[in-house]
């Protein structure tokens, strides 16, 4: 797996997929893949990020890491998303993201990137399925190979169970409901594995 190239695209507003995504570039370089964590750029107006505090303070802590670009994408075998929950999709901070990629879509630069997704939610039930879901729908336009969890390890059963991809209730404080962190990183290292097997098959 030493030549998988993996990069682990998030969007957070106040920590929760930074951490998730944190614990997906551990487990890719401890598999041996050359990783870059990036950050779908922020959209929000100053105004509304300094309305709540823990926002302003992870946009703060978080200034020196890099934005994803689209040579993030094309450089990656191996994609791994986390993003926020918002009713019920994706964050548009992604969805920006995503919808920059025209360029690449038409030269047909994302066919068979491997890829995965995570998020978090408010709610037990407050939409974290769909909104990976919804980064699905986006990465099957690109003819990316989706290397969803399913069942695939036994720490699917003490993470919450979601098939789709690791997900994990946070109440306003940042507390998780639970300790998905062995889920990310069984995550990181089957989409890490997909992405060798491809590369090996060309
Ligand atoms: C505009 C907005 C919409 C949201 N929509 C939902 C929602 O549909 N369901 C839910 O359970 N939580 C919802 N939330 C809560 C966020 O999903 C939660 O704050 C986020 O998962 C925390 O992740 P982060 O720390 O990475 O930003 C929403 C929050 C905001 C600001």
């Amino acid at each position: 797996m030493e030549n998988v190239k993996l990069a682990v695209v998030y969007y957070s507003s106040t920590g929760t997929n930074y951490k998730m995504a944190e614990w997906a570039k551990a487990a890719g370089e401890a598999a041996g893949a050359e990783v870059r964590l990036v950050k779908a750029p922020e959209l929000a107006p100053e105004a509304a990020i300094a309305s709540n505090p823990a926002w302003k303070a992870h946009y703060d802590a978080t200034q020196d890491v890099q934005e994803a670009t689209s040579d993030d994408l094309e450089w990656a075998d191996a994609i791994i998303f986390s993003v926020a929950t918002r009713f019920g999709g994706m964050a548009s901070q992604m969805k920006q993201f995503l919808d920059m990629q025209g360029g690449l879509w038409a030269k047909g630069a994302l066919v068979n990137k491997v890829v995965s997704a995570m998020s978090s939610a408010q709610n037990d039930h407050g939409g974290q399925e769909a909104s990976i879901l919804s980064l699905y729908t986006s990465l099957m336009h690109w003819g990316a190979i989706i290397a969803a969890p399913g069942y695939s390890d036994p720490v699917l059963f003490t993470t919450g169970g979601n098939p789709y991809g690791t997900s994990v209730t946070v109440d306003e404080d940042g507390n998780m409901s639970r300790d998905v962190k062995p889920a990310v990183e069984h995550q990181a290292r089957r989409t890490i594995d997909i992405a060798a097997r491809v590369k090996a098959g060309n």
